[in-house]
């Protein structure tokens, strides 16, 4: 209605400029309207987006985690205890298991102390945020009286169309383009990820910036469910040994047995652990060496390391990092992997200009390099990388809360494909290290101190 008045009136005024007259026009314009309160609705806005900052994935989580932990823990307990009254008759077994039971209690009641705070902190936090949105609500009603011209109202109506319609559309039977196979996979392709479903605090939350965590794909027998654990101690660059869990709820309480193996006594020197991106592989470490283009193994059965040497003007020492607009991760330079066909690393070389290079390690016999692909995508956009099904995929930095898996790279074709749009929704906005399970296909990220995983869809 406003519009209405508003478009005559400027014609007149520009019409009146163009021919000076001596007779003056006034025109009268009274707004019937009340003024809409706009401090009102900033401030109604401002206590929603407080308690959106109250209420965050990362509360929900906690809680799955811990309940995780408890859900693993007890079966084994009960497990320990009917072994316990099988094994009654001989003293000294019964006095090794009533130990062995006694830490598990001891680990499950901490687990429910840490339930039982986290628990009550979420029933205050429930409180609050329904008390606040039912005011939030009743604000909002009063503030629509406002909308005399019912611009919201029709907004609504249109955006019910709208989900009408694309409902409809959903329903529609679509023929599926046949696409050539992509990457080498069992489970069908690579589609998205969803998640975070962990979100694992561990032993030291906050501090260690950079690391790397996970499970071993090949374990060794009766090690299946252990997870391994690697912080850069000193500087944000290197590290000395590996922290071992023996399983996913003791990795959450922050219970490590059998604690830390130890490469070398001390930190940096010859064939320690240099940069984040390391993987865990049939019971040896794979890492970036301390000053060296090599990739070491480390069997934390054998405790010897074993290191193969890259091709020559391959960078290293924080020469081929990855980054973002903002900052390049340092000493990112080697990024080990893991997927369904074993480990390889990805690399830049001066001879590919900063390139993503990949190589495939082989451990069989000899530990040696074998074939090497060679892409299109610089290192410099790129936050990291991982392999599922004999693929490559490159993520990169959108913003503070998503990353994007934007590139691939099939080493079964050579196929390269740029805008993939497969997002990761982050915690904390920097991906240290990025690694694929092929046990269990979830994406292990260390994410500023933090453990989270995605789930990998196939289709
Ligand atoms: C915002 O929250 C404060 C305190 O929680 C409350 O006093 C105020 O009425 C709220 N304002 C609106 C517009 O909901
Ligand atoms: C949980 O914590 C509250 C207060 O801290 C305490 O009163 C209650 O006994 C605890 N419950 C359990 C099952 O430990
Ligand atoms: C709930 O609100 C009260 C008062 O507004 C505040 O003191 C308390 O800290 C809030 N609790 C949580 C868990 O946010
Ligand atoms: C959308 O569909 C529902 C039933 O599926 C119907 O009740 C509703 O009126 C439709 N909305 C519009 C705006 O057409
Ligand atoms: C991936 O999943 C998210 C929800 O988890 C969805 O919003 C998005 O559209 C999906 N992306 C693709 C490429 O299918
Ligand atoms: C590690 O060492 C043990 C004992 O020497 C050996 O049996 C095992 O094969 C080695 N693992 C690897 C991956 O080389």
């Amino acid at each position: 209605m406003k519009l209405y008045v508003i478009v005559p009136l400027c014609a007149l005024i520009t019409f009146t400029q163009q021919a000076p007259s001596r007779d003056k026009c006034v025109c009268e314009f009274t707004n019937s309207e009340r003024p809409f309160p706009h401090d009102k609705l900033s401030a109604a806005e401002d206590n929603a987006s407080r308690c959106n900052t109250n209420i965050t994935p990362q509360k929900t989580l906690e809680l799955e985690s811990l309940l995780l932990g408890l859900e693993r823990r007890l079966p084994r307990l009960q497990e320990d205890v009917s072994i316990l009254e099988r094994e009654d008759d001989g003293e000294l077994y019964g006095v090794i298991s009533l130990q062995v039971i006694e830490n598990e209690l001891l680990e499950i009641m901490q687990l429910m102390d840490k339930l039982n705070s986290t628990t009550l902190e979420h029933q205050h936090l429930t409180t609050n945020a329904t008390k606040q949105l039912e005011d939030l609500k009743a604000e909002m009603d009063e503030l629509e009286t406002f909308d005399t011209m019912q611009v919201v109202k029709r907004q609504r109506e249109n955006q019910l169309l709208k989900s009408n319609l694309t409902k409809c559309r959903d329903k529609r039977p679509t023929m599926q383009p046949s696409q050539p196979p992509y990457g080498n996979c069992p489970r069908g392709q690579f589609r998205n990820i969803t998640g975070p479903w962990k979100f694992i605090e561990g032993e030291y939350p906050g501090s260690h910036k950079y690391g790397a965590w996970g499970r071993d794909p090949k374990p060794e027998a009766g090690k299946e469910s252990w997870h391994w654990l690697v912080m850069l101690t000193s500087g944000n660059k290197y590290s000395n040994y590996v922290r071992l869990y023996s399983s996913l709820s003791a990795l959450i309480v922050g219970q490590s047995t059998p604690g830390n193996v130890e490469i070398s006594p001390s930190n940096p020197t010859d064939n320690t652990i240099q940069g984040p991106n390391v993987v865990m592989y049939r019971g040896a470490l794979y890492y970036n060496c301390y000053n060296q283009d090599e990739v070491c193994r480390f069997n934390l059965t054998s405790k010897t390391v074993t290191n193969i040497k890259l091709p020559k003007g391959t960078r290293y020492n924080s020469k081929g990092n990855f980054c973002h607009l903002e900052k390049c991760y340092p000493f990112t330079d080697l990024d080990l992997a893991t997927d369904e066909s074993g480990i390889w690393v990805i690399y830049t070389t001066n001879q590919d200009f900063g390139n993503l290079v990949l190589s495939k390690l082989e451990d069989d016999e000899q530990f040696r390099l074998g074939q090497t692909w060679h892409t299109s995508v610089n290192k410099q956009g790129v936050t990291n990388t991982f392999m599922v099904c004999g693929v490559l995929y490159a993520t990169r930095f959108i913003d503070k809360e998503t990353e994007e898996i934007f590139y691939s790279f099939d080493t079964t074709t050579g196929v390269e494909r740029l805008n993939l749009g497969i997002f990761i929704k982050k915690m904390y906005p920097n991906i240290l290290s990025l690694n694929y399970s092929p046990v269990d296909q979830m994406l292990h990220a260390y994410c500023d101190s933090y453990m989270v995983s995605y789930k990998v869809l196939f289709s």
